[in-house]
Order: C-alpha cells, then structure tokens, then sequence
C-alpha cells in the first residue's frame, strides 16, 4: 500500500573535480563529500556505479579562474577531461555536465561581467561553447545551472549545429538564489565576489514565476526540468509536476546536506531516517529522480 517507493536508480551523485593525481581533499562543511582529481574520481564512480546510481553530475574546479570563465569551454578542460575518463572507464554511467560559468570565473558570477553586472546575451555564447565542448566530450547530458533568460534556446541550437542534436537538455529551470548553496560555493570557491545572484536566480517568494520559468525552458526545448534546492520548495516541486508532467528533477542542495549532517552528526537526528524520509518525501513530492550528496549512503541503506 506504499505508495512512494525509493531506490538507488532515483539518485543521481553530485561530484566535484579538480586538477592533479591522486588528490582528494575533503570538504568541512560536506562531510564524506571530497574534491577528487580525475584518477579518484573514476575510483569513486566505479563505486557509485556498483551500488546502482544510475549517473553523476560533475563539476569543476579549474587550476586557474579568469573574468570570461575559459575553463568552462576549454575543450582540455577539467570536466571534459574527467568526462572522457569516466566515460572510458564506467560507459554505462550516465555523466550530467552542470554548464556554467561560476566555476570559471575569478569574480564568481554565473556570467560575463559588464560595468558592474551580468552580461545575460554575452553569456550565452560562452555556454554554448561550454555545452558543445562537454558534449563532445561525451556528456550524457547537459544541465545548464546559470539562469541567463534565453540559455535553454541557446544552448539546444548549438548543440544540433555541431550534430549533437540526440544530446538532451536538463534545465535547472526553477532555481532559487538560496542561502543553501553555501557548502557548495566553499567546494568549488564560486562565492561571488561582489553583488549576489538575486539578478538571475529567482526569488524564493515566488511560485508563480516558477512556473513561467518552467515553461520557457520547455518552449525553448528542454527535456527535463529541474526544481532546486528541494526541501523547502516542495510545494514548487508538486505543482512544476502535476503542471508539466515533463521528467522532473529535484536537487537537495549543498545546504540541506550539510544541516541534515550537522545534526546527525551531534546526535540529534538518527542518520538513516533522516536521510531516507527528506529523499522519500522529496520523490512523494513528484521528483523522478533526485541530486543528492546521500546518493551513496541511501543507496547502501536501500541495498
Ligand atoms: C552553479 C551551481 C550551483 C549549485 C549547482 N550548480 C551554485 C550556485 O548557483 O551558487 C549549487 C549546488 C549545491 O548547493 O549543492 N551555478
């Protein structure tokens, strides 16, 4: 009479991934979460791959960051690289390419910066460059995370211009300018230096325009859609649903993790009904799969 049922092949990994060999450096404010360099990368996907997660969606810490964020759509860049590896490696694991700037860029904005502000139509040129290059380096998918008007468009008429028109687009299309974000933003040093991402991200008072924004990432030719973070935005996550009906991502941010594993840690929340009931609730809520640091603890706890 259950009628929600989780499994590992809900889950999809997040992982970050950074220059050297041999390198793996945890992240205090994730804890079991680490930066890996692309030779642990492969060790730890092998592991993810064995315990029934059907995929992982990557992200990059460049060895340099500059104001137009080349390492972004450098065709030797940091996840491209990893994603020739991983798909040589473990083909059968689906890869995500997150495509976006902040990784990239020395001053932290999701885009190209022009007196003081986010250049939205000059930025999407460079994301086009970013999604072609991760595609062509065998990117499953690609999950554009800048929330520039117009990317989704953009990004699926580059990518059929260069014949990879098979490649699907999964949109972060209502992605909130969250607190929760701050664990991540320590990973991978993307605090922005100025200014916040209020001018892109949307407003976490807004529902309706969640919808808006949804439906312009369909129009312009996404194929799944994401609703990120989750915990506190289900009611988004419900209604983007039952509204769309499209394969519908949620994405339990850094920030959720991180108060999840705090009080786990300090023996106020029993780890294994925590972490089970938030990702329950979350699918329950109408997620078909989602983003989750506990990817590989729940997929052990599930067996
Ligand atoms: C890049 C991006 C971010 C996250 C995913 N892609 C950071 C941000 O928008 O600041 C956050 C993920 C997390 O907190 O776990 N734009």
């Amino acid at each position: 009479m259950r009628e929600t049922q989780l499994s590992p092949n809900d889950f999809i990994y997040p992982v970050f991934v950074c220059a050297g060999a041999g390198v793996r450096i945890p992240i205090d404010s994730m804890p079991g979460v680490c930066n890996l360099s692309i030779d642990r990368l492969v060790d730890e996907c092998r592991e993810v791959a064995s315990l029934g997660i059907p995929g992982v969606i990557l992200f990059g810490i460049p060895p340099a960051k500059d104001a137009i964020g080349s390492g972004g759509y450098d065709d030797k860049g940091i996840v491209q690289e990893a994603t020739r590896s991983l798909k040589r490696e473990l083909p059968n694991l689906l890869v995500i390419a997150d495509t976006c700037l902040c990784e990239y860029t020395d001053h932290g904005h999701c885009g190209i910066v022009e007196d003081g502000r986010v250049h939205n139509d000059k930025t999407l040129e460079l994301l086009q460059k970013a999604a072609v290059s991760q595609a062509r380096a065998g990117a499953d998918i690609i999950a554009p995370s800048d929330m520039m008007d117009g990317r989704v468009g953009a990004i699926r008429s580059a990518l059929d211009d260069a014949q990879l028109e098979q490649v699907p687009i999964l949109s972060y299309a209502a992605k909130y300018a969250s607190s929760f974000y701050g664990p991540f933003r320590d990973a991978a040093q993307s605090t922005p230096q100025f200014g916040d991402r209020r001018s892109y991200q949307m407003d976490p008072a807004n529902h309706r325009e969640a919808m808006r924004e949804i439906r312009a990432d369909l129009d312009e030719g996404a194929d799944m859609v994401m609703v990120k973070p989750a915990m506190p935005y289900l009611d988004v996550l419900w209604h983007a649903k039952r509204e769309f009906g499209v394969p519908t991502a949620a994405y339990q941010v850094s920030g959720e993790f991180a108060m999840l594993q705090a009080a786990i840690r300090n023996g106020w929340l029993d780890r294994d009904r925590a972490m089970i009931e938030s990702l329950l609730c979350i699918k329950r809520a109408g997620a078909d799969f989602i983003l989750t640091y506990f990817a590989k603890q729940a997929a052990r706890f599930l067996g």
